[in-house]
């Protein structure tokens, strides 16, 4: 039995199975996971998780009990879930990220889209029996009065489900991504909401990256459930019990990052990129292709940046890497595709015999991203909204000298927007300017900024932020 238990729905590994059965470990991708892997294999940690694919599955089958850890794989302790794979889907890909995540992302077309209805409904008893899993499993690892810290939207009802089966646990929610004011959340139906709301208050103590996803969280527990807030207490109180509300800005952690970056396979990647780019200035950025990441928007800034300064033309390439993800979504593939039609039309416009102005990157390659921190001179993060973007936070970590340019809707811009760039990432023309001022920002400048950015960026790593969590538990 278990003292301490982290739940996610994506785990700190992932498996492929090739043709012939034989499984292929590797790590899982996304903040949360990039957050999180150091912490799970520290000491007396399960990791509970789902199986996404049919690797996952085969491997978690093929475990004692799920336990992957058990089956001999280096992974911590891990338990995996092989949750009934139509479940899975329609609450991961239905309701966890095309509805949940579009509500606090804000990213509706909202004259089109969302659509309640009974498809809607059926996906909707999925993510209920789906969080109910996970219950379950969390009730028979954890040991009498065990602390229990569920992460993220995938899991909002588990909570509740759990505190009802296991009143000794304490528990605690996080989320890893911004909350929706509430006149946008209350685009979900008032009874999903309630339960969305609900399931978390299940929790002893309820975390948010930063104060303005709490405050929001606060203000929608009050307006859609009626709940009591004390915002200096920082409680919120309903259905007889009260949850207190935390702030916990994941920070990385820098030597870990750097040890890694200093290994050979990213040292030749560097080799590689500097062999394709010469010495010219280098504009980067890294993220997964997701909806609020605003991509298309950031190479049209980078577009307008190039039309607005020939003097730059031959002298700076824009290395974007967007690798793939939650490819099952339609909004997701066209999204992709239009990021590759974009990058296109400035590879058209602007390449020369000598000069690529943009590589586009789309493959997922963790060394290869860790070169390009180390080499940029420019880390352009210009998320629509993002939960805290740890991409910002380990981009200064491991380039010397690099000038953040950075969303104001980012998490991470309450900690290091006064020492980046700043941009509303819906202002092309401002972040086209931005990227102009980041590549003629003076070396001092720079040194002096980063500084302050690595500061904030390893002021909470995640040792301490867990740490954090479970003090707040006791
Ligand atoms: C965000 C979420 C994480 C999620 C990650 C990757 O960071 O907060 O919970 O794991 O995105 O998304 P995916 O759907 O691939 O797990």
């Amino acid at each position: 039995m278990n003292s301490v238990l982290l739940a996610s729905n994506r785990g700190p590994v992932s498996f492929t199975v090739s043709d012939d059965g034989v499984l292929t470990m590797r790590r899982g991708g996304g903040g949360l996971v990039s957050g999180l892997s150091g912490v799970g294999r520290e000491g007396d940690v399960l990791w509970v998780c789902a199986a996404l694919s049919d690797g996952d599955r085969s491997a978690a089958r093929q475990a004692p009990g799920g336990r992957l850890d058990h089956a001999g794989y280096e992974t911590g302790a891990l338990r995996m879930l092989d949750i009934a794979s139509s479940t899975f889907h329609r609450a991961y890909n239905s309701v966890a990220n095309s509805t949940l995540w579009f509500v606090n992302h804000l990213l509706y077309d909202i004259p089109n889209a969302p659509h309640f209805g009974t498809r809607f409904r059926r996906d909707w008893e999925s993510y209920r029996d789906y969080n109910g899993a996970f219950a379950l499993a969390l009730a028979e690892e954890a040991g009498h009065g065990a602390r229990v810290m569920v992460q993220d939207y995938h899991l909002t009802l588990t909570p509740a489900m759990l505190r009802a089966e296991r009143p000794d646990l304490r528990v605690a929610h996080f989320s890893h991504t911004p909350w929706a004011p509430p006149e946008y959340f209350s685009l979900l139906p008032d009874d999903v909401a309630g339960e969305v709301l609900g399931g978390i208050l299940g929790a002893d103590h309820a975390g948010f990256l930063t104060r303005r996803w709490a405050e929001a969280f606060m203000e929608c527990c009050r307006t859609v459930l009626g709940a009591e807030v004390d915002r200096r207490a920082g409680t919120v109180s309903y259905a007889g019990r009260a949850t207190r509300i935390g702030v916990h800005a994941l920070g990385v952690d820098g030597e870990a990052l750097w040890a890694r970056a200093g290994e050979p396979d990213v040292e030749s990647h560097m080799a590689a990129i500097r062999e394709q780019v010469g010495d010219r200035k280098l504009i980067v950025r890294i993220d997964r292709t997701e909806l609020s990441k605003n991509i298309v928007r950031g190479l049209l800034s980078y577009k307008e940046f190039l039309d607005a300064h020939p003097e730059w033309h031959g002298r700076v390439v824009h290395l974007a890497f967007a690798y793939p993800s939650r490819h099952d979504l339609p909004e997701y593939r066209e999204y992709t595709a239009a990021v590759q039609r974009c990058a296109q039309e400035i590879e058209d416009e602007y390449a020369t015999e000598d000069w690529d102005p943009l590589i586009l990157n789309v493959n997922d390659d963790y060394p290869r991203s860790l070169a390009a921190y180390r080499l940029a001179d420019v880390l352009l993060v210009n998320p629509i909204r993002d939960g805290m973007n740890l991409v910002a936070k380990e981009g200064p970590v491991l380039s010397r000298t690099c000038a953040l340019v950075l969303s104001r809707e980012a998490g991470a811009c309450a900690e290091l927007g006064a020492h980046a760039l700043v941009v509303n990432p819906y202002d092309i023309t401002g972040t086209a300017d931005a990227l102009h001022a980041a590549l003629v920002m003076p070396e001092p400048e720079r040194v002096h900024r980063r500084a302050r950015l690595v500061a904030a960026a390893t002021a909470l790593p995640p040792h301490r932020w867990l740490a954090a969590q479970l003090d707040a538990l006791t």
